[in-house]
């Protein structure tokens, strides 16, 4: 059976193998980096999942207040190593991250999936979430004014 703990600065290396699995550039020092200025935070969760000694997955949520809707945690990103899925890492995670939004009094826990990463769309359904919108997610590189 898979368990979870919340990450540690260590866990960067273990972690950023998992992200470039993901699909995301792989930095190890630059994943330490925003590891430790996240666990600094209240508001947000890193945890990784672990079978066998090994790091088998992650996960980090944020929880954040919005005008219209109210206090939400959301999952802002998920991986299980693809030689460890279908064995509970996942479910392990998403239900540590709902007891964090439980005991936060969270009203809602989120999460939003790329339409392309079709195992999600089956695991979020069987963990008992249910679909709420389809957006588009628009980006636009912030501009940094020049030093004088
Ligand atoms: C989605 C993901 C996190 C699931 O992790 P996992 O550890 O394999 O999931 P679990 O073993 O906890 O699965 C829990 C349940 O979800 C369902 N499920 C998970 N993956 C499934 C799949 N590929 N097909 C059908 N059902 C699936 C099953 O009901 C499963 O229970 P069961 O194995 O007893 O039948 C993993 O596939 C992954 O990392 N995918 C790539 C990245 C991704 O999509 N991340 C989410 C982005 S928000």
């Amino acid at each position: 059976m898979p368990t979870t703990r919340t990450a540690l600065p260590s866990d960067a290396a273990a972690i950023t193998e998992l992200t470039v699995q993901l699909g995301y550039p792989g930095d190890i020092a630059a994943t330490r980096h925003r590891l430790e200025r996240l666990l600094a935070r209240d508001d947000q969760l890193v945890l990784v999942a672990s079978a066998g000694g090994k790091i088998s997955g992650w996960l980090q949520a944020h929880a954040y207040d919005v005008l219209e809707s109210g206090f939400i945690v959301e999952i802002v990103g998920l991986v299980v190593a693809t030689d460890c899925r279908r064995s509970g890492a996942g479910r392990a995670l998403v239900q540590q991250a709902q007891l964090w939004a439980s005991t936060r009094h969270a009203q809602t826990l989120v999460v939003r999936s790329n339409i392309l990463r079709t195992e999600s769309h089956r695991f979020y359904p069987a963990l008992g979430f249910t679909v709420s919108k389809t957006q588009t997610v628009y980006e636009k590189p912030v501009q940094h004014p020049s030093p004088a």
